[in-house]
């Protein structure tokens, strides 16, 4: 089975309602699921089958697709576009947005409880997954980038921790709950300052690529930092220094997978197709 349809069915068992409508609707909306392809290949890398990471792989993706769902909001970054489609809050409407990000957040820890995990890689994942999605995790970053917003002194130090958070977080959970559910404990640790490197280089892309693509080939509204005077890594170091350190990022990412203690070929396979992405 591939990964979309096994998320397909992920939450058929939930009553029908509008909730459960539009939380089908933005999860199943094309996103290019890179956090559930981290984990799978974390997990192939370390000798297990691809479909044990399957569910574990999904919650991650409901955690992805509740923040995005969030960050569109009219108090957030207030955008109608996304994965090509209308966003959660212009489709349905603005409480039934929040509400189907509740029911994301929620639904992504019922589903890893549900899972046929051991109770020790349940809770191994669980706990990981509270950790990078919560207050000191993608929610600090988001926090952190909302505040940053018309702050003209905002410094690259501030900008790496909101990128960190906001984005390196969930890659960073990813990478650990690959090896997780493998049983490859012991090299949690060091996934996590690789998922957070690869954050980093992923946002000061995301950051270039809202200045120089289109909204059609993003499947997003582009030039809205701008618009929104967020802080970013090319209001605060411009187009070719975020360039440049965009490839000093990805020379270390690629430093720390070598060190990595199993096989890395696909992961190492993904990064690079994940650093010429065009959208
Ligand atoms: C968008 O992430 C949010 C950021 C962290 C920049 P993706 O670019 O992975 O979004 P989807 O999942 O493909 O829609
Ligand atoms: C969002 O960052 C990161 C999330 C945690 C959702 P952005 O606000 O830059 O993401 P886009 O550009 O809207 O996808
Ligand atoms: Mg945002
Ligand atoms: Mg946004
Ligand atoms: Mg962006």
């Amino acid at each position: 089975m591939t990964f979309d349809a096994y998320l397909e069915h992920s939450l058929d068992t939930l009553t029908d309602s509008r909730v459960k409508e539009a939380m089908q609707y933005s999860l199943m909306a094309p996103g290019k699921r890179l956090r559930p392809k981290l984990v799978i290949l974390t997990a192939e890398g370390c000798g297990v089958e691809g479909v044990k990471a399957y569910p574990a792989a999904a919650a991650l993706e409901m955690i992805h697709t509740y923040s995005l769902i969030h960050d569109d909001l009219p108090a957030m970054d207030d955008d109608d576009l996304r994965r090509g489609r209308k966003t959660c809050h212009v489709q349905f409407d603005e409480a039934t947005a929040i509400l189907a990000g509740d029911g994301l957040l929620t639904e992504a820890f019922s589903h890893l409880a549900q899972a046929d995990y051991s109770d020790s890689v349940k809770a191994g994942c669980m706990k990981v997954l509270a950790q990078c999605a919560g207050a000191d995790g993608m929610v600090l970053g988001q926090i952190l980038d909302l505040t940053n917003e018309n702050n003209p002194d905002c410094t690259y130090e501030t900008l790496k921790q909101i990128h960190i958070n906001k984005t390196g977080r969930l890659f960073s959970c990813a990478l650990q709950m690959g090896a997780i559910v493998a049983g490859e404990t012991d090299e949690c640790k060091h996934l996590e300052q690789i998922g957070l490197l690869l954050g980093l280089a992923f946002q000061i892309q995301d950051d270039l690529l809202d200045i120089t693509s289109t909204s059609e080939m993003m499947g997003k509204t582009i030039g809205k930092d701008e618009a929104s005077h967020k802080s970013t890594t090319c209001s605060i170091l411009g187009i070719e220094k975020s360039r440049l350190l965009f490839e000093e990022v990805y020379a270390e990412l690629y430093q720390q997978l070598g060190e990595c203690s199993f096989d890395t070929a696909q992961l190492k396979a993904i990064f690079d197709a994940m650093k010429n992405r065009q959208r």
